[in-house]
């Protein structure tokens, strides 16, 4: 069985190649060039590529192979990409780095930034809602209903929004840790989990195997968002792909600000582990998966 780092190099490359064919697809239907060249900035920056290999490893586990998953993967990627080009902007996080280049406001400004995002957002959709996708009009349906509740109020932009009230508005007012996880669960864990549940959604798997990838993906998700603070608190800039120890001094309310990087880390790897566990009906087929997991404890970027 190839290992984790070759499955993720291998989705990345096809996923790269896919979004190049999307990409000029749309300057073929008359994308103006800036707008497209700002998506194309924030889809081709050499990104890791998880998500898309969540939904890839789990459409497998059914016997899908990659390129049957990869227009569902595409759109994850999308709205991944695209809520990153939002949250840098400098009403957000304000941050000029990412993935090693500049961020899109940056590179252009902030109303092609808005728009680049808003844009990959519909795009998504459009992936998800072609018969290319899948050709069950159901499986499609349902793949836009949980990838838009993943990404929408009360999933990722509902988790931005309390990731900056807590920062605005609720600053001085140290958040329980109840709070952070919600927070984290809401802005970065339903992406990841709705990746993980879209592999089983487009092989119609039981309702059995879908709820242990769910719950897989909710543990992931928590995972990788601590992760992802510990990278901000513990990370180099030039390895990461963008600026490093701004959570603490920006007020961030993350559970590294909260209990320190330690338990944060030992918190970390318990969810991971819970992760793991959710795998076991899956037996040796779900190594790829489990390796995702594992990954979260030693990731530089
Ligand atoms: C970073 O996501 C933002 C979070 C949701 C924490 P990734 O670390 O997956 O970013 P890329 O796509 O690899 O750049
Ligand atoms: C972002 O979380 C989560 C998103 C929905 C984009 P962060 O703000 O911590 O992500 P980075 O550190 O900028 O990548
Ligand atoms: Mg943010
Ligand atoms: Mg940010
Ligand atoms: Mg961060």
């Amino acid at each position: 069985m190839p290992d984790f780092p070759k499955r993720l190099s291998d989705t990345a490359a096809l996923l790269d190649a896919y979004l190049k064919q999307v990409l000029a697809s749309e300057a073929r239907r008359g994308t103006p060039n800036r707008l497209l060249s700002a998506m194309e900035h924030a889809l081709l920056g050499g990104g890791k590529r998880l998500r898309p290999l969540l939904v890839i490893e789990s459409a497998r586990l059914f016997g899908f192979a990659s390129a049957e998953s990869l227009h569902a993967a595409a759109a994850l990627e999308c709205i991944h990409c695209y809520s990153l080009v939002h949250d840098d902007l400098p009403s957000m996080d304000n941050d000029k780095m990412r993935r090693g280049q500049p961020t899109v406001w940056k590179a252009y400004d902030e109303w092609t930034a808005i728009l680049a995002g808003d844009a990959l957002q519909a795009l998504a959709f459009e992936l998800l809602a072609r018969p290319t996708c899948h050709p069950d009009p159901a499986v499609r349906s349902e793949l836009v209903a949980v990838i838009a509740e993943a990404a929408g109020p009360s999933g990722m932009a509902g988790g931005q929004a309390l990731d900056l009230e807590a920062e605005r508005l609720r600053k001085g007012a140290a958040p329980d840790i109840t709070h952070i996880a919600l927070l984290q669960t809401m802005k970065t864990g339903r992406l990841i989990c709705a990746a993980c549940e879209a592999g089983a959604i487009l092989t119609k798997a039981s309702a059995q195997d879908r709820a242990a990838l769910v719950r897989y993906g909710e543990n992931l998700g928590f995972a990788f968002q601590i992760s992802d603070d510990l990278l901000d608190a513990e990370g180099k800039a030039a390895a990461v792909g963008k600026a490093t120890r701004k959570d603490t001094a920006a007020g961030k309310a993350t559970l590294v600000s909260l209990v320190g990087v330690k338990r944060a880390r030992e918190h970390m790897d318990r969810v991971v582990d819970e992760a793991i566990a959710a795998l076991a009906p899956f037996g040796d087929k779900a190594e790829v998966l489990a390796d995702v997991a594992r990954f979260m404890g030693r990731r530089e970027s």
